[in-house]
């Protein structure tokens, strides 16, 4: 296959491209674009035969399920069965945006999608090329991070293309993704509301709108050990060994990493976490072309405000979570 790839505005994207790339995913094709958070690897969600085209491409196990996007928050009763109470209060503050919220699937919704599981992950990104397309697609569309499974997910359309180059069908280049981590992700299916994932959306500003969350493992940060069936330990990872060290460190262990006759890269990260998810997979992505034979990077600090970001690095160097 021929994987093309399409350039268009990322805040005003061109309606002829933004047409051309939903009818693919209406003939049931794989579709690359941009939202958010990273980019995402769309196909029509209520084509079994396109979806399983998903797990194909990224070579991704059966088992993990897949978030589907709607254009209008309204549109997720086209597939959830229920909408919970919780679910309605937290998407009418973080919709559009880098919320996944777990529901009970709607019967409709193929099994592929929920990887054979009772609910469906939703999420209305607020990206203006993401929104253009599934609106004109006219149809929910599942779409996991555009990356082969367990490496780094894309913040821009050369990573999707170094990927997944002749297994898609088109890339909608839109540049880079604002946030460049993922969305937060969780459960609104049982009595509490449960995290599955750290991401985009801090979990202090959940709790403030749906109260305390279910997580399991104590509450610091480093032991939101996620339960989302994806969270395997190595995920999120490099090509290049990746090793974490504590800052006060990161001057010696690098001495004697080069020492030892390493080409060692170093991954030090800005003082502010929002920008280090924004840099976090490119820099790695950049640092992965570079050639060298192991990256050292900064253990963020075990604090709220660095969760995600912290959670995201120890996955790439695929230590300490379950
Ligand atoms: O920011 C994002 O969420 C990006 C963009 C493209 O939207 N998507 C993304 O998808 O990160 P993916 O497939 O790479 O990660 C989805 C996560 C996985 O950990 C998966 O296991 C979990 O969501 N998930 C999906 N459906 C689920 C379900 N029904 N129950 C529990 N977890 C689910
Ligand atoms: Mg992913």
């Amino acid at each position: 296959m021929n994987t093309k790839t399409l350039r268009v505005d990322s805040t005003n994207p061109d309606p002829v491209a933004i047409a051309h790339a939903a009818e693919l995913l209406r003939a049931g094709r794989l579709v690359a674009f941009p939202t958010e958070t990273v980019y995402g690897l769309g196909a029509n969600a209520l084509d079994p035969a396109a979806v399983r085209s998903i797990y194909t491409a990224k070579g991704r196990p059966g088992t993990n399920p897949l978030i589907v996007h709607v254009a209008e928050p309204a549109q997720v009763l086209n597939v959830a069965a229920a909408w919970p109470e919780t679910a309605q209060r937290l998407a009418a503050v973080f919709w559009p945006g880098p919320l996944t919220i777990v529901v009970p699937k709607a019967a409709h919704v193929p099994a592929e999608v929920a990887a054979g599981g009772p609910t469906v992950a939703v999420r209305c990104p607020n990206h203006p090329v993401a929104r253009a397309l599934i609106a004109a697609a006219g149809v929910p569309v599942a779409a996991p991070s555009a990356n082969r499974s367990t490496e780094l997910s894309p913040t821009r359309a050369e990573h999707v293309i170094k990927g997944l180059n002749g297994l898609i069908d088109l890339v909608l280049d839109g540049g880079a993704c604002p946030g460049g981590i993922e969305s937060t992700v969780v459960d609104v299916t049982g009595d509490t509301v449960r995290l599955l994932r750290l991401g985009l959306i801090p979990v202090a500003m959940l709790e403030h709108v749906v109260g305390e969350l279910a997580t399991h493992g104590n509450r610091e940060p480093a032991d939101f050990v996620a339960r989302a069936p994806g969270q395997m330990a190595k995920h999120y990872s490099p090509r290049t060994p990746l090793r974490l060290v504590a800052d006060a460190d990161l001057e010696a262990e690098f001495i004697t990493a080069c020492h030892a006759g390493k080409k060692c890269g170093l991954l030090r990260l800005p003082d502010n976490p929002e920008l280090a998810a924004t840099m976090l997979y490119d820099t790695l992505h950049d640092m992965d072309e570079s050639g060298f034979d192991l990256i050292l990077a900064e253990l963020p600090p075990n604090t709220p405000a660095w969760a995600a970001v912290r959670d995201r690095l120890m996955r790439a160097a695929a230590i300490g979570c379950a």
